[in-house]
């Protein structure tokens, strides 16, 4: 007869939705993720944020469709709700759930989550920090400059393009999804675009045009990651635009993996170790790089909380390097339980040297 002691099941909530322009993809991702975890292992608890920022806990009953998401039960205690579950998979996208924030109350909640911690979120989010850190630790980044709002009057598109080139990007410091990311050519369209960026963030960031291939890596592992093989987003029009990820399907060609020499693979997975690394990030993130026609690989941007879709990059590029969904969600947990176990025993309170 088989042993009748059941082992406890670990129950993992999904927190998802959230008041981010990305709500609706959180969606998609929480669903898609959801499928992915071995019930058999884990007790999935949901717990979704709506667009005014109220939490909910819904019910999973059956298969996942539509209907999770309208069986709910309004959450009047957020901290005793996380409390409530052994570990965290946040798939917040947007600022508050990749910014650090969502992170540092899960860590004043002392459940155990997935991904990035306080500090690898934070600075994962800005770019301005990112950008510095990366320069710092010698991994190439374009040129850039940075431009907060007290110093907007300055500013003069001739004496820029002086500095980075006739082609700029203009960007938030922090955002994500391409949101207020534009391309300026002349006076008219650069103020345009510093005007727009500026509705997003008091600080924003100024890029020479960068003519390149955009490959992107996943990273998964604490002390120890590991690099996917690269894929590829070929934008159809002049960059990868929010419509280009959100709204138009034929809006951009992923190729995964990406069509790339050995060598170059090799190349992309160790600066994606470095810089999952270097900007202190744990558990998964996926960096994004350009390849330029001479063969110079430049960090573009870390992404600490990756989409969850069926067609998003990060899980489909371990798909094809050999870890299906259900490997990856379960890895992830588990990296997150041993994060928590190993950061419950590190002394809180001076103890006397050994
Ligand atoms: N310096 C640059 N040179 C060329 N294209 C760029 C540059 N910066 C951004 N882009 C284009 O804009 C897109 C969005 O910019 P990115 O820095 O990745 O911001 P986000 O965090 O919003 O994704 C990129 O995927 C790329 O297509
Ligand atoms: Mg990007």
């Amino acid at each position: 007869m088989k042993n009748a002691i059941v082992e406890k099941k670990i129950r993992v909530g999904i927190l998802f939705g959230g008041k981010s322009a990305e709500h609706e993809i959180s969606l998609l991702s929480a669903k898609n993720l959801v499928e992915s975890i071995n019930r058999d292992t884990y007790e999935v608890v949901l717990i979704g944020i709506d667009k005014s920022g109220r939490w909910h806990k819904f019910e999973l009953t059956g298969r996942m469709n539509n209907t999770i998401f309208s069986s709910q039960t309004p959450v009047s205690d957020p901290i005793a709700q996380l409390q409530s579950v052994d570990v965290v998979f946040s798939i917040l996208h947007g600022s508050i759930g990749e910014d650090g924030a969502m992170q540092g109350l899960l860590k004043i909640a002392e459940t155990p989550f997935v991904g990035a911690g306080v500090l690898g979120s934070a600075v994962g989010m800005d770019k301005d920090v990112m950008k510095r850190l990366l320069r710092d630790a010698d991994i190439p980044v374009c040129r850039f400059r940075v431009v907060t709002i007290s110093e907007e009057k300055n500013l003069n598109f001739q004496d820029i393009t002086k500095e980075l080139g006739s082609i700029l990007f203009v960007k938030p410091a922090n955002m994500g999804s391409s949101v207020g990311v534009n391309r300026a050519v002349d006076s008219e369209s650069f103020e345009r675009a510093v005007q727009d960026a500026f509705r997003y963030d008091r600080k924003i960031i100024i890029e020479e045009f960068i003519d390149g291939r955009e490959i992107e890596c996943s990273v998964l592992g604490n002390d120890e990651p590991i690099a996917s093989l690269p894929g590829e987003v070929i934008p159809r029009s002049n960059f990868y635009s929010y419509h280009a990820k959100y709204i138009d399907e034929e809006g951009a060609q992923l190729d995964i993996p990406a069509k790339l020499p050995v060598d170059i693979t090799k190349k992309i997975q160790a600066l994606s170790i470095r810089v999952f690394r270097t900007l202190c990030c744990e558990g998964m993130a996926r960096v994004d790089f350009f390849l330029k026609p001479d063969g110079m690989i430049l960090a573009n941007e870390i992404n600490t909380l990756p989409g969850f879709t069926q067609v998003s990059m990060y899980p489909k590029l371990w798909e094809v390097s050999g870890v299906n969904a259900s490997e990856l969600s379960d890895h992830l947990i588990q990296l997150a339980l041993e994060r928590g176990e190993r950061e419950r025993q590190l002394a809180t309170s001076y103890v006397p040297a050994i």
